[in-house]
């Protein structure tokens, strides 16, 4: 008697992202805050984890410098940019464009950079996984910079999504997260700035780098979540 070939079950195809130690995840922005604990996190899972930034040689808005670096990792599993904190805000009139246009070669046009060059690298099963911020849904007066950038960085996952199917991309929506972002602030007005905000938002504080790292990993462990911004900003979007 023959054994009938049972027809393979969804939670078993090709698009799992199961870890073993071939798996490779490149985090671009993985020297500070956010994706550095998205480093960390991968770090407890078998595979290889690149950090990138800067301090590492990599400028992604040299679309060439990305090009080589990626280049030379081979294949690739998981993407994720968090790279780019930095926006010049205040009125748009009195806005210094050059700042808010280095800001968008960093950020913005830095994160396609990356994924150009991660559609092309990454192995079957792979993610994309990007970062805006809640500016984008909930702009404010003087948040020009920062809102227009992460909506486009929004509007640009959804695309991918559907254009590089089956691969996945999705996008992170933090809200304000104690980083080393906000380092340069005078010591009391960053107290100030996350004392409000814990006094304002739903969720009672302000975001640490392991709550968006979270969000990172369940985007690339659900083989379901695809075109998905996930907002992780404790309420803010609603307030
Ligand atoms: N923290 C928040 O409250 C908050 C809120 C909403 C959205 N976000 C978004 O979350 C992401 C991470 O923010 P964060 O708070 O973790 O910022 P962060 O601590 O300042 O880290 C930013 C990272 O970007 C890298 N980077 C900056 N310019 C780069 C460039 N040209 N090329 C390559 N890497 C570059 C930095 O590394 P090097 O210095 O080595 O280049 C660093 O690793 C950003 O996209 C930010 O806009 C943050």
């Amino acid at each position: 008697m023959t054994t009938p070939t049972l027809p393979t079950h969804p939670l078993s195809s090709a698009t799992s992202s199961a870890f073993d130690h071939e798996t490779v995840s490149l985090v671009i922005g993985g020297t500070s805050g956010i994706g550095r604990a998205v480093v960390e996190a991968l770090q407890a899972r078998p595979g290889r984890v690149i950090a990138a930034g800067r301090r590492t040689g990599l400028d992604i808005s040299n679309e060439t410098a990305v090009a080589a670096f990626m280049a030379s990792l081979g294949g690739i599993d998981h993407v994720i940019v968090t790279a780019g904190s930095a926006a010049p805000g205040g009125p748009l009139i009195d806005l210094d464009l050059s700042a808010a246009r280095s800001a968008f070669d960093t950020k913005f046009w830095g994160t396609v950079h990356v994924a150009r060059q991660a559609a092309r690298r990454l192995r079957p099963g792979g993610t994309l996984t990007l970062t805006s911020g809640v500016l984008a849904r909930r702009p404010a007066p003087g948040s020009f910079v920062k809102s227009a950038m992460n909506a486009a960085i929004e509007a640009t996952t959804l695309v991918l999504a559907r254009e590089l199917a089956p691969l996945r991309v999705n996008a992170i929506s933090p809200g304000l997260t104690d980083t080393e972002a906000y380092a340069s602030m005078a010591p009391q007005a960053r107290e100030a700035m996350l004392a409000k905000a814990v006094a304002q938002l739903p969720a009672g504080r302000v975001g640490r780098p392991a709550d968006i790292a979270a969000a990172v990993l369940y985007a690339i462990d659900n083989p379901f979540v695809t075109g998905s911004v996930i907002q992780v900003d404790g309420g803010a979007a609603i307030q």
